[in-house]
């Protein structure tokens, strides 16, 4: 029987009818107070003076909180302690909040805040790349090496050495829904906060720490966010401790979002980057040796920088197998945005480093670039017909599931690789305006938090005595179809229709100390505590129907809403039933750890992944000689989600992935001007894809094949590998640069019109 059912999303008809509820359509009891913060416009200083005088005598105006008037923990870092909720004496990026204004409503609040007057004493802002690596302005002593085999010897061996250098920007998440919290006071000190967060947890840490109450006293719920991407495991922290805190000192209920631009102005985003490269390779395109140094711009404070930072140093080697490979990592202090998670969190930045080299490679060899990206793939695992060893990552991880040889082939097949490879060249000889380009990128994404301790999830799942099933887990809903995968998890365990089921809106009072939904783990963490719960309630099941039938308890069986024994059929909620009235419990928790992983991120050794997540795709470009624009044509993906769970619902997230992906290298460009102030806040200045800018023609296929590691029905995870399909179209795009001179074009990312223009000059001035 093949379970694998592409229900849609659970609250599908909400999205599209605008009934589906987010923090700011929570009706509000009367008297709830409006909160805005009040934000530094210089980007490094010495506060010297704090007028809000004027702000006090505002319209509307109930409070004004400065740092001094804070209770108890001024801190809303999820790492290090080094993120005031507001800013003490000094200050570190150009929109970080001073303090806090409550109103009557939103309006009042933010009209509130810009009549502050703050004298701020500069100092000399570190901004760029550059300026903080001569400032030696860093996390952490100095940087972070991984090496495998030995570079030192190998490079200076290769026959041939190519280097280069590639600038990544970094990304808005541009979730749909802004940052937003809502907090309700309680008696007895008790603090209720509806928060939009992908970790409502840490926000129950934060608001704890900063009430100093113990954390049985806060309860966070969030029913959904209207997009996360990564922008809300921390970055929500603090407008819910804004809101708790105000909420406390008030009495009444506090609400607080951001409007578009004070969250592009104050929140973090992904880290741009450097990737700078060394390679050796021989005449083959066999890479020989690669010295990667990757330098990340990290922003003030160090939120999540470091596990992001190792992350990217993670995905380094893609999907290739380098026998001497080093890579370096400088994680950069600036006084900027504090950047932070964003889907991939900082695989895509590693990831790119690598499918650039491989490009390179091709162009100064003259190969087709799939042929050198083959000829450097991980040996596929098991091995057919003969005894191999499997490959080691950089970091000493065994790559045992490897198949991108067997998806690579079927891709190429599909997509018509090599057919429309020549058309492209064809159309690229005939054609002296429009040039068209086509590439090939491949993904392996590693599965599993690398810090290991946040593997872990619980769930509670209670039957009702009409056999009606409400199940309740850590993971959060951000649009990517956790809660209908779960719940079709519990309808498969227990055997039951899946309208049975029900998952309540996540909160802290019913499963404690989860992890944020992150790390694309959350079904395989959060369905397998599901299903744990499930077990162990129709165990109880089991053994009451044993004796009331008088038999093997192992005989009894759970399919189509009933329940079967050898001598006895009960529809489900009869059998329910009668558990209840021989007073059997019908509610039970779950939990479940992910097996077989050890990661030492010091050493950079160690197993950091269940397993491997993989994908390829192939996209067609033209660009516009002329002014730089294009479009992309066509995108052939295939992926693996191993026995999916739901392929309507995989399918969904790799058409997203893609498209966010290759909107982070094409159109969406963050610009800061030279004192720090971000120029770029809003869609008029930030192009995010449009609907229009997907691909013409767009192919997604899944991979046939069950995850070799016992994950939730041999399932795999899907929420962040696809982002990394977006890779190809900026090397398509460079490949259509290339048709314009001999030169390999050096394309920088994001390739905007304006930097497609800018390689397209240089390659013609080369042709000359
Ligand atoms: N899909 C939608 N629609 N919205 C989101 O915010 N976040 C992505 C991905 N897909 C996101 C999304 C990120 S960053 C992660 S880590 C995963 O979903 C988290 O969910 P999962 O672990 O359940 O896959
Ligand atoms: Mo995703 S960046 O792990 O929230």
């Amino acid at each position: 029987m093949k379970f694998a059912s592409s229900m849609p999303h659970d609250a599908a008809r909400q999205h599209v009818n605008g009934s589906a509820r987010y923090v700011d359509d929570i009706p509000i009891p009367n008297g709830t107070l409006h909160l805005a913060f009040g934000l530094s416009s210089v980007a490094a200083g010495t506060i010297t003076s704090v007028d809000l005088s004027a702000v006090r005598a505002a319209h509307g105006v109930h409070l004004v909180i400065e740092a001094r008037d804070l209770p108890f923990a001024n801190d809303v870092s999820p790492s290090a302690h080094d993120e005031p909720l507001l800013a003490n004496a000094t200050v570190h990026y150009a929109g970080q909040p001073i303090f806090l204004v409550v109103a009557e409503s939103h309006h009042d609040a933010r009209r509130a805040a810009r009549l502050a007057k703050i004298k701020i004493v500069e100092i000399p802002a570190i901004l760029t790349i550059q300026q903080a690596l001569t400032a030696d302005s860093r996390f952490e002593d100095g940087p972070r090496i991984y090496a495998k085999g030995d570079i030192y010897q190998a490079l200076p061996k290769a026959k041939n050495r190519l280097s280069g250098s590639i600038n990544v920007g970094g990304q808005e998440h541009f979730y749909l829904e802004g940052q937003a919290a809502l907090a309700m006071p309680g008696d007895n000190d008790d603090m209720v906060v509806h928060s939009s967060t992908q970790h409502p947890t840490e926000i129950q840490h934060k608001v704890a720490e900063a009430l100093n109450i113990s954390q049985h006293a806060v309860r966070i719920e969030v029913r959904r966010m209207g997009g996360g991407f990564g922008g809300k495991e921390s970055q929500g922290n603090a407008l819910a401790v804004a809101c708790a805190v105000a909420a406390s000192i008030t009495g009444h209920p506090c609400k607080m979002r951001y409007d578009r631009d004070d969250d592009f102005i104050i929140t973090g985003k992904r880290h741009d980057c450097r990737v700078d490269y060394r390679v050796g390779f021989n005449a083959l395109g066999q890479v020989e040796a690669l010295d990667f140094t990757h330098y990340f711009r990290c922003g003030w404070a160090q939120d999540l920088s470091l596990p992001v930072a190792d992350r990217a140093m993670l995905h380094a080697d893609n999907a290739y197998n380098l026998p001497n490979v080093q890579i370096t990592s400088h994680r950069l202090k600036t006084n900027t945005q504090s950047a932070t998670a964003f889907r991939g969190f900082g695989g895509p930045q590693g990831m790119i480093g690598i499918e650039r080299v491989m490009d390179h490679i091709a162009h100064e060899l003259d190969m087709d670039p799939v042929e050198v990206r083959k000829i450097n793939y991980y040996p596929e695992m098991p091995a057919q017909g003969k005894v191999q060893r499997p490959a080691m990552t950089p970091y000493k991880m065994e790559v045992t599931d490897f198949i991108l040889g067997k998806m690579t082939t079927t891709l190429l097949e599909s997509s018509d690789y090599s057919e429309r490879k020549a058309a492209v060249a064809r159309w690229n000889t005939d054609n002296l305006l429009l040039k068209r380009g086509i590439a090939f990128s491949p993904v392996k994404f590693g599965i599993s938090f690398t810090l290991t301790h946040l593997n872990q999830a619980g769930a509670l799942v209670q039957i009702y005595s009409d056999g009606s099933v409400l199940i309740n887990h850590g993971g959060t809903e951000m649009g990517q179809g956790l809660f209908q995968k779960v719940a079709q998890v519990a309808a498969r365990s227990l055997g039951v229709a899946q309208s049975s089921i029900r998952a309540s809106a996540t909160d802290t009072s019913k499963v404690p100390n989860t992890s944020a939904t992150a790390a694309s783990s959350g079904t395989d963490l959060n369905g397998m505590a599901v299903q744990a719960a499930c077990k162990t309630l129709q165990n109880r099941l089991q053994s009451h129907l044993a004796n009331v039938y008088g038999c093997p308890s192992d005989a009894i069986l759970f399919e189509g809403s009933a329940v079967i024994g050898p001598n006895f059929r009960l529809p489900w909620d009869e059998a329910v039933k009668s558990a209840y009235e021989a007073r059997i419990s019908l509610s039970a928790t779950g939990f479940y750890k992910t097996p077989d992983i050890a990661w030492d991120r010091i050493k950079g050794q160690g197993r950091p992944f269940l397993y491997f997540a993989y994908g390829a795709a192939v996209t067609e470009v033209v660009i516009d000689t002329l002014t730089g624009e294009n479009r992309i044509l066509r995108c052939d993906i295939l992926h693996d989600c191993g026995s999916s769970l739901n392929p309507a619902l995989d399918i969904g997230q790799i058409e997203g992935g893609f498209v966010q992906g290759a909107g982070w290298l094409t159109t969406e460009e963050l610009v800061w001007d030279s004192q720090g102030h971000l120029k770029t806040h809003a869609p008029s200045t930030y192009k995010i894809p449009a609907c229009s800018d997907r691909p013409e023609i767009f192919n997604v296929s899944l991979w046939e094949g069950a995850n070799p590691e016992q994950t939730i029905y041999r399932s795999k995870a899907v929420g962040e590998p696809p982002f990394m399909h977006g890779i190809s179209a900026y090397l398509a795009l460079s490949n259509a640069v290339s048709a314009c001179g001999s030169n390999y074009p050096d394309l920088q990312a994001p390739a905007t019109t304006e930097e497609i223009f800018q390689a397209i000059k240089r390659a013609q001035e080369h042709a000359r």
